[in-house]
């Protein structure tokens, strides 16, 4: 097989770089380890910053998330016992984010890329890449028994965190950061209504909670518990008495309780590869990157990155120029960076670390009464949820 750029994993960022690239005429083709229903079963994310908005739009696939998005103006901090609300929009300029389920997201994304008869290989196994420092770089993959060879003038790597790609880099030629933290988030969807309007991020002695939303139907709840529980020691019943304690008055009594849709821990993490271009070969998304989920991040930050590899790769094609794919690396890194620093301090001020003692916990509690009553705290939170502008 042959093509110009040869994207591996269809999560959203290799979906949407699909999507770009078909729209702008160049040729590509997904291999997907896992099989359709399989990534679209995944529970992931669900804040849209205005530039993946903006980059959906652009692929042509804003339709139904305009139809069917929530758009949020405010967020609320909830720590001892009150709640104060983040008023984005207004610290913004008129910013918000859009409450839209990445299973959405990739559902339309999937759709789109069927209903243009684009080659997508799912269930793909052995899936390897070679010689991505020359300039013929190939994929090789096996399915159905046989072994296939896709030879590409590019490879995406949006493989995610656990991707091969990244991982066939020697290991001289690339530097990884990574701080692991003492704690997971145990996450439940419902076909319940919101607890509220906009999202709550508690802080509480019990720990870290969320209260996030799908629909005005369907909720989203986590709660920070510690690395060592299993998923199956939590009942429903454990989770909503859990998230109930961890609730103000009136949260708790608007709480809707019902079924789980969906119950997991997923650990935290910040990791960051440098560089995340290698040859011919481009890591976007979380194969190049991994925030922990408090900022919201993980989404937009694979979708910045796909901004910047379709622009590059469209440059080279229409112009027979190496300067945006020269500069790739660059000029995400800029953004990804900022984006874990939000990421971290937002989990750092809204998680109990216990190892961090009183006077930790007492340096928590000033910095959120500081900046729920300081407009340049308030704004400096603010544009960071609603995301920093992209830079051409
Ligand atoms: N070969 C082919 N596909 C692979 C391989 C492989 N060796 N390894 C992983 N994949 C696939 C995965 O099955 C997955 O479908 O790559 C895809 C990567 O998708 P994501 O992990 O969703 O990563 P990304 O597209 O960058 O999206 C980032 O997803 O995980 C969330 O929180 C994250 O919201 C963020 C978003
Ligand atoms: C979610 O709805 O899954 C969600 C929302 C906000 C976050 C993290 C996760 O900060």
């Amino acid at each position: 097989m042959r093509t110009q750029v040869a994207i591996i994993g269809a999560g959203p960022a290799g979906l949407l770089l699909g999507q770009l690239l078909h729209k702008a005429g160049i040729d590509n083709i997904i291999v997907e380890r896992q099989s359709g229903d399989y990534v679209l079963g995944r529970i992931r994310a669900g804040i849209l910053e205005q530039v993946t908005i903006d980059l959906v739009d652009e692929a042509g696939l804003g339709q139904r998330m305009h139809a069917e998005g929530l758009v949020h103006g405010g967020i609320e901090l909830l720590f001892k016992g009150e709640r104060h609300r983040i008023d984005l929009n207004g610290f913004t300029g008129g910013k918000n984010v859009m409450v839209y389920g990445q299973t959405e997201l990739t559902r339309d994304l999937m759709e789109a890329r069927a209903a243009a008869d684009l080659q997508t290989v799912y269930s793909a196994s052995q899936v390897a890449v070679h010689d991505f420092d020359s300039s013929q770089p190939r994929v090789t993959f096996e399915k159905d028994g046989q072994v296939h060879e896709i030879r590409c003038d590019f490879i995406a790597g949006c493989d995610g965190f656990h991707g091969v790609c990244r991982a066939s880099v020697p290991e001289g030629a690339i530097t990884e950061y990574e701080k692991v933290y003492p704690f997971g988030w145990l996450g439940l969807l419902s076909d319940t209504p919101p607890v509220s309007e906009e999202l709550i991020y508690a802080n509480t002695p019990r720990g870290f909670a969320l209260c996030s939303q799908r629909s005005l139907t369907r909720s989203r709840y986590y709660l920070q518990v510690p690395l060592t529980d299993k998923v199956e020691a939590w009942s429903d019943d454990a989770f909503w008495a859990e998230l109930s304690l961890r609730l103000d008055d009136e949260a708790r009594e608007r709480l809707v309780t019902g079924p789980s849709l969906e119950k997991s821990i997923a650990p935290l993490r910040s990791f960051v590869t440098e560089p995340l271009r290698f040859g011919r070969m481009f890591l976007a998304g979380d194969a190049g990157h991994i925030v922990p989920p408090t900022g919201a991040k993980g989404l937009n930050l694979a979708a910045s990155d796909v901004k910047y590899l379709s622009t590059a790769f469209i440059e080279f094609y229409r112009e027979r120029s190496e300067a945006g794919i020269d500069h790739y690396s660059q000029r995400c890194l800029s953004r990804i960076w900022k984006a874990e620093r939000f990421s971290w301090w937002f989990t750092s001020l809204m998680h109990r670390f216990p190892e961090t003692g009183e006077f930790g916990q007492k340096i928590q509690e000033a910095e959120l009464d500081y900046l729920v009553g300081s407009a340049a705290a308030s704004t400096a939170l603010a544009e960071n949820y609603v995301g920093l502008p992209i830079k051409a």
